[in-house]
């Protein structure tokens, strides 16, 4: 199924009372997730009890970095590491990725072969920048996280393909297919945010052979399709799930494959800022360029201390084994905990978690009316009904540009505390019974 989404909102308040601004920012939709923790936020204030589980972050007094990161942070900062750092990334570091993901994920990349930034944010903005010209289209599969509003800066075609449960919520060959022809990028991401879960080998692998025979047929003159493999969770799969990647699977790929990656999601590390892209050099030299007019590097200590840290084999095993558990803990309580509520007679659903910080739940209760005879219309006002009656906030799958009228939410753990969780799914079944 496939459906176009734009970024564009007409009443963005550029026109009216404020003057002129440019195009973009007055087209532009920021972070809707951001704008939801407003309102949660002044909840809070007044003393609520809200379930937060709308952020893509951690709690750190439940989750912090690795003690060891830390430590070399401090002492990178002691030892006066506070000047510009390489515009591509230091070269201790760059060479510390290439070791990492050779390692890890037996891919064989060069230090001029990676460049690091401020997060993956940045990396993917410099990609897009990088590869899409204006009306040029991208490929990408909602729901997935920010690519409407990338497609949007750069003013190019969206190609939005909607992805079903059926899939796990994970864009097949034969869904992409039909549009490849004239794309300039796909946009993939395994393990997904916002859904938690993962491409299959077979899934990936029809993917990979439709993208290099697509490449095999366009001339010389035509631009290729690139494919931009946003990675940022890798580390974070569980059980028997395994990750897979284009370039391990289709070596021929390398040439058009741009890698982001980074330590913010796999170390809890989101407010220290390092990411990195990995990619063929001729790309990855024009992203420095655009870069270097940014500015968004990553700080000198923080490149310092990730260089040394993501060579401590033994400190990175022990550190993700015991945050995974807590994690997939969370994610397996609170997926039981909406099954059993399915077996109940309630109207909801979850998929099994794969990977990450993520569980999609589904939560059908548009055409019913709440305690006061109120119809909730729209999934909306469900989403409102929620965080008004159960305290519980979630972010809807339109957020990430899926359909407007979709059931379906993401429900992020980083936050969640285990002794919460009776109380939580107390009063969503509450509030959930007085619908009628
Ligand atoms: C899939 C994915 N890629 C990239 C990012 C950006 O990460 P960073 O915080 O490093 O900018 C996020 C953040 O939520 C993400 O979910």
């Amino acid at each position: 199924m496939e459906r176009i989404v734009g970024s564009t909102q007409a009443d963005s308040g550029s026109i009216g009372d404020s003057p002129l601004l440019s195009h973009l920012s007055g087209t532009l939709i920021g972070s809707e997730i951001v704008k939801m923790n407003g309102d949660i936020k002044e909840k809070i204030r007044a003393g609520e009890k809200i379930f937060n589980y709308t952020i893509g972050d951690f709690d750190p007094s439940i989750f912090s970095i690795p003690a060891e990161l830390e430590e070399e942070i401090i002492y990178a900062y002691r030892k006066h590491f506070t000047n510009y750092p390489l515009g591509e990334g230091e070269t201790d570091l760059r060479q510390a990725i290439c070791k990492f993901i050779s390692d890890r994920e037996k891919l064989n990349y060069k230090p001029e072969e990676v460049l690091v930034a401020s997060g993956g944010r940045p990396l993917i903005y410099t990609v897009y920048r990088t590869i899409v010209d204006k009306g040029e289209k991208v490929i990408y599969a909602v729901p997935s996280w920010n690519n409407n509003h990338y497609v949007h800066f750069v003013e190019g075609e969206h190609c939005a393909i909607e992805t079903t449960a059926e899939n796990n919520f994970m864009p097949t060959a034969d869904d992409i297919q039909p549009h490849l022809k004239g794309a300039v990028l796909l946009a993939l991401c395994s393990p997904l945010n916002p859904t938690g879960t993962t491409f299959s080998r077979e899934q990936l692998e029809e993917i990979c052979a439709m993208v290099l025979k697509e490449n095999q047929s366009r001339g010389a003159s035509e631009k290729k399709l690139f494919i931009l493999f946003d990675q940022m969770y890798w580390l974070m799969t569980y059980g028997t799930t395994e990750h897979y990647n284009p370039v391990s699977l289709f070596p021929d790929l390398k040439p058009y494959t741009i890698f982001v990656d980074g330590i913010s999601k796999c170390f809890a590390a989101t407010g220290v800022r390092l990411g990195w892209s990995i990619g063929p050099a001729f790309i990855i030299n024009k992203m420095k360029s655009i870069l270097s007019h940014l500015g968004a590097w990553s700080p000198l200590p923080e490149q310092k201390a990730t260089a040394k840290y993501l060579l401590q084999k033994g400190a990175i095993d022990q550190y993700l084994k015991i945050f995974k558990a807590g994690l997939f803990e969370r994610l397996q309580k609170i997926h039981a905990g909406f099954q059993q509520m399915k077996k109940d007679g309630f109207t909801v659903d979850s998929i099994a978690p794969q990977a990450a910080i993520y569980l999609t739940v589904k939560i059908e209760a548009v055409g019913k009316k709440n305690g006061a005879g109120v119809l909730l219309e729209k999934q909306s006002d469900v989403t409102a009904y929620l965080l008004n009656q159960a305290g519980l906030a979630l972010v809807p799958f339109s957020a990430f540009g899926a359909s407007h009228t979709s059931p379906w939410y993401r429900l992020s753990v980083g936050t969640v505390r285990i002794e919460d969780l009776h109380e939580m799914f107390g009063k969503l079944r509450d509030s959930l019974k007085k619908l009628n």
